[in-house]
């Protein structure tokens, strides 16, 4: 299988982090020590000038690039790389005071004074004006540095503009999309409360002040703030593959940030990165984390179907937490190595060193006020480092998934606008997690997150439950799947309204999937908070919790069927044939007893394995990732007891080269990184 590095010219583990010499030019002795530090904490990477507008041009049109020089000189001297950013997360002053126009407009239309940052306009000319000509720079002076690895691509895009630009810009993209206006208002079933419009000038935004109730609108809303901010971003990067087209190009992400869609900005990109900070307790529910955070990783990895990178994540506690525990011994290296696990070939922090004053002082970093090696933070990143450098062969492998879970922003956006069901959280992304993504983490099993428009090819299982909105063409590329051989799994609430919301007329599923699973679904039943079902399958009883449709099987097998009020006995969950392939709908959200029953089963079906032979026992799991002879595979216990398993295989331990069979102790928060031939 092929390699895939973040940048070939160096096939290592990246360690290292958001590193902010401008904030410390005044204390040049803090500067060398920091270089220091850098090679003793076995750190390699540092990403710089990430906020560092206002140093590098601290007036329109003059540029200081003295203290980037130093820091990338040093840094390589020193033996380390460079992530290397363009500063558009946060602007100087003297561009909003001259330039109001770079100045964010909320949706009441207060327009925001300067400060803070992530908060410019996406559309502003200006601003995209300077950020080119100061990438442009940045490319020039550094795009042959041999310190340099990747572009960081301003910081955590996100956000909305309601100024009189991006509304321009809306109606434009609507228009492109729609092409009439009478083509839109059909879409947007705008006779509805007299909506209909005449023209695309008189469109504006969703907004709390004015239209809030057409889901049309807000959806195709969230698609154009995905495309402008995706077109902001295509704009940095052609500011500097003008001039340095060959160092790839990452920006990064929020896991499932719900304002962009990921998948649309991700295609931009040579490789994804994400910020991870889950918020461990040293309790029992730090299992159900660990299985939450790896499903975000595998997102992250899925995006580009390639390995990804970890940009930051804290060495000790953050500072935006409600409270901000200490990581317990064992933890650090834990968390680190699960991203590795699921497909990150690196481990960055926020931040390298603490800021000595304003908004993230308090906040963990290698290197603590005290200025010193002698914490147990930056001995916990020492250690990770030296175990990050014995990984070189696992650097760039892919990662084996046979199942796909769907997850789409468009369908999350549809569920979270349609008024009816539940209305205040409908529990997309959680019923993902808790029913099925979590069943695989448990057992071993690598996942990949995928989007509609992916490709379903060479998945044995494809599960995308709540599939809320979708397109005949993505409705028809699902069918192939399954008439090719493939097995679905979908549930209630499947294919009810097209990608602009219009309901499906002629019963759902629509789409064309009513034939594919061979059922109606005539209606559905939402329950009260603490209600709940009874369903049956051949006389075992499970639980239905928030709803339950009643479906009409329409050549479909009955595989479970209610058990209690006026739908007893009615079907509950079926399964059909399609062509070569088999379509499962579970018309029933549960407790996750019944769906891990049926998962069980259809991972036998489908020849569902883990690459680790033994028990996983409770807060244990095994990732894998394979470069074609040889699979590593990460056990990690995500639990404060010793746990025991074994292994039928011979593996060797990759860190030690020590032989590993037989019985297995894993001790409280253990990585075990273990390897076999394929
Ligand atoms: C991230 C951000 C960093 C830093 C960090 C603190 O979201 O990109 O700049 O603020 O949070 O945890």
């Amino acid at each position: 299988m092929e390699k895939k590095f973040i940048n070939k010219a160096y096939p290592h583990m990246l360690h290292g982090g958001d590193y902010n010499p401008d904030q410390w030019q005044d204390y040049p002795e803090v500067l060398s020590e920091d270089m220091r530090l850098m090679q003793l904490s076995n750190c390699n990477a540092m990403s710089v000038g990430i906020f560092a507008w206002a140093a590098l041009e601290p007036e329109e049109g003059k540029y200081d690039f003295s203290f980037l020089d130093k820091a990338i000189n040093d840094v390589y001297a020193a033996g380390g790389r460079i992530v290397l950013a363009t500063p558009s997360g946060a602007r100087p002053v003297w561009m909003s005071k001259k330039y109001p126009e770079v100045l964010r407009t909320n949706v009441d239309h207060s327009v925001n004074t300067h400060g803070n940052r992530h908060n410019h306009c996406f559309t502003s000319p200006v601003y995209r004006e300077k950020i080119a000509a100061i990438n442009k720079k940045l490319a020039e002076r550094y795009g042959n540095h041999p310190a340099v690895l990747v572009w960081h691509i301003s910081n955590e895009y996100g956000g909305e503009c309601h100024c009189d630009l991006c509304k321009a810009a809306f109606r434009k993209w609507l228009k492109e999309k729609y092409g009439t206006i009478e083509a839109l208002n059909k879409q947007w079933w705008n006779a509805f409360w007299a909506h209909t419009f005449s023209s695309f000038e008189q469109i504006d935004p969703p907004s709390w002040l004015g239209e809030s109730s057409t889901p049309g609108l807000d959806i195709d809303w969230r698609r154009f703030v995905t495309y402008q901010t995706t077109d902001f971003m295509k704009h940095e990067i052609a500011a500097i593959r003008e001039v340095c087209p060959n160092i790839p190009v990452t920006t990064n992400l929020m896991g499932f940030f719900r304002d962009i869609d990921y998948r649309k900005l991700a295609k931009e990109l040579d490789v994804v990165s994400w910020d991870n900070y889950p918020a461990w307790r040293d309790d029992s529910s730090d299992v159900n984390l660990a299985s939450s955070t790896a499903m975000i990783h595998d997102l992250n990895r899925s995006l580009r179907q390639r390995p990804f990178m970890l940009m930051e994540s804290t060495p000790s506690h953050v500072n935006w937490h409600q409270y901000n525990k200490l990581k317990r011994p064992g933890v650090h290296a834990l968390s680190s190595l699960q991203a590795v696990a699921h497909g990150s070939d690196t481990v960055q922090y926020f931040q390298w060193r603490k800021s000595r004053g304003s908004a993230e002082q308090f906040h963990g970093a290698v290197v603590d006020h005290v200025g010193h090696e002698n914490t147990r933070v930056f001995r916990d990143v020492t250690d990770l480092g030296a175990r990050l450098k014995k990984l070189d062969e696992i650097v760039g492998t892919p990662t084996e998934a046979k199942v796909a879970i769907v997850y789409d922003w468009n369908v999350g956006w549809a569920l979270d606008k349609a008024q009816g069901f539940q209305n205040n959280d409908k529990r997309y992304r959680s019923t993902l997690h808790d029913n099925y993504y979590k069943y695989f983490w448990k057992k071993g099993i690598n996942v990949d997150i995928i989007g509609l428009d992916d490709s379903f090819d060479g998945y044995s299982l494809v599960i995308a439950p709540m599939l809320f909105a979708i397109s005949e063409e993505q409705g028809e590329r699902l069918a192939k799947y399954v008439e090719q051989g493939g097995t679905l799994l979908c549930t209630y609430m499947t294919a009810m309204v097209n990608e602009n919301t219009l309901c499906y007329l002629g019963g759902f599923p629509g789409a064309g999937l009513r034939k594919v699973f061979g059922i109606w679904n005539e209606d559905i039943d939402t329950l009260f908070p603490n209600e709940t079902q009874k369903i049956s399958v051949s006389g075992t009883e499970y639980v239905a919790k928030d709803y339950c449709e009643i479906i009409h099987p329409e050549g479909a097998e009955v595989i479970a069927t209610y058990d209690s009020d006026f739908y007893k006995g009615e079907a509950a969950a079926t399964v059909n044939s399609y062509g070569e392939g088999k379509a499962y709908y579970v018309a029933f959200r549960d407790d996750s007893a019944y769906s891990y029953m049926l998962l069980d089963k259809l991972s036998k079906e489908t020849g569902l394995c883990s690459d680790f032979d033994g028990e996983l026992p409770e807060g244990v799991t095994a990732h894998s990732r394979t470069d074609g002879e040889n699979i590593f595979v990460f056990l990690q216990n995500f639990t404060k007891c010793e746990k025991k398993t074994s292994s039928e295989y011979k593996w060797i331990n990759v860190e030690s080269g020590d032989a590993v069979d037989g019985d297995i102790a894993l001790a409280p928060y253990e990585t075990l990184i273990i390897k076999r031939t394929k």
